[in-house]
């Protein structure tokens, strides 16, 4: 039932995922996921691309019993447990089946699935493997976005099966899709949450594959893209080094004195001509917040004192923000306090991965007076003014 057909002799086999709403217990799915995996079947021999997350594994071996292939070759292009879990169940039912893979790959199957040794067959950058009538091609791709990663570009059908990469958390009915806004929104998503860290090694990846031949792209999370400049377009645009004319922030209040400061400063952002994206710490979807990073020139975190630091929120955006490693360009910090505290030497501190420039931030002392508005003003002239100047020079 669950078996769909892509082309002549190659199969989705995988499961939808409809109702998951979180990923590693953190990341939160708004439109659940899938976990694509593929039958191509050669005149000689058949593979299997990818497995599913051991909770779906049920439906991955109907899947399986329905085509009713014996499997030669389970392509494991990625180590990490939902798309590769279900291989010691496949090897249950294909004892003789190879688990064809990078060696990094190996060794961490070998680790967190306890697969013996001799059940691989390991492959280099730019191997073949025939299955007769279909070629199968290795791309070494490491760091999208564990170290271990690989495509397969299935030569005679122009099929580039990418795993994560290019992927989306998009639980669909569809198999293929052009692109649409809804896809793009899930895509950008998956991006800025698992992505977005790698984009010096996704540019290069980019690079290994732009001299192919692709009809199709498959990833093994998400629909089929039948138009793949429509994703690898969309990556082009977040990875390169244009930020975009917006101010993201991320915000905690206890008793409104911070929540006004940061409504002072939407506004005063807002009259320059910039694009502002708060967000209300205690109460956003945190794919939100990393969605926002992707593209924006400044983040300015806001935080009222607690116990002389930032609230744990807003230091759990700052490390979030650091992590993930966006593209942007300055940041600042703004908050209020009512009898000391090192918030903004604890919160700056926490950012050093991004790179920024620090602009002057305003910590006050209980609820903004006049002059504190004044300052939140002079901040907003100065994010406008280094806005227009990265713009004129085209970055
Ligand atoms: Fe979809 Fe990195 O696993």
């Amino acid at each position: 039932m669950g078996v769909r057909k892509i082309k002549q002799d190659i199969y989705a086999v995988g499961a939808i995922h409809w109702d998951r709403r979180l990923f590693d217990d953190l990341i939160p799915l708004p439109d659940g996921t899938s976990y694509n995996s593929y039958i191509i079947r050669g005149s000689e021999k058949t593979a299997l691309i990818d497995t599913v997350d051991p909770g779906k594994a049920s439906e991955l071996m109907d899947n399986l019993e329905e085509a009713g292939d014996e499997i030669d070759y389970i392509i494991a292009h990625h180590a990490e447990q939902d798309h590769s879990g279900s291989i010691p169940e496949v090897l249950k039912l294909y004892p003789d089946a190879k688990v064809v893979c990078t060696p990094k790959c190996k060794t961490m199957l070998v680790d967190l699935l306890h697969v013996p040794e001799d059940k691989f067959m390991e492959v280099n950058d730019g191997d073949a493997l025939s299955l007769g009538n279909k070629t199968l091609e290795f791309i070494h791709a490491p760091w999208v976005h564990w170290p271990e990663t690989m495509f397969t570009y299935l030569k005679e059908d122009k099929i580039l099966f990418t795993c994560d990469f290019l992927g989306s958390h998009l639980a669909r009915s569809e198999l293929f899709v052009e692109g649409d806004e809804k896809l793009y929104e899930a895509a950008k998503r998956y991006y800025a949450e698992i992505m977005m860290p790698f984009r010096t090694a996704i540019r290069k990846n980019l690079e290994k594959i732009e001299g192919l031949d692709i009809e199709l792209i498959a990833p093994s999370h998400g629909p089929v893209y039948r138009n793949p400049g429509f994703i690898i377009n969309a990556y082009r645009e977040w990875i390169s080094d244009d930020v975009k004319n917006e101010v993201v922030i991320p915000y905690v209040s206890m008793h409104g004195s911070t929540a006004a400061m940061v409504n002072h400063l939407t506004y005063a952002l807002m009259e320059r001509g910039i694009e502002v994206k708060p967000f209300n710490l205690a109460v956003s979807d945190i794919g939100e917040l990393a969605m926002a990073l992707v593209d924006a020139a400044t983040v300015v975190i806001a935080s009222p004192t607690v116990l002389s630091g930032a609230h744990p929120y807003a230091i759990f955006a700052a490390y979030l923000a650091n992590a993930l490693r966006p593209k942007t360009k300055f940041a600042s910090i703004i908050g209020s306090y009512s009898w000391g505290g090192k918030m903004v030497e604890q919160l700056a501190g926490m950012i050093k991965n991004m790179k920024v420039e620090i602009i002057e931030p305003v910590v006050i002392k209980g609820y903004p007076r006049e002059e504190d508005f004044k300052l939140l003003d002079k901040m907003a002239d100065e994010i406008r003014d280094k806005h227009e100047k990265l713009i004129k020079r085209g970055k």
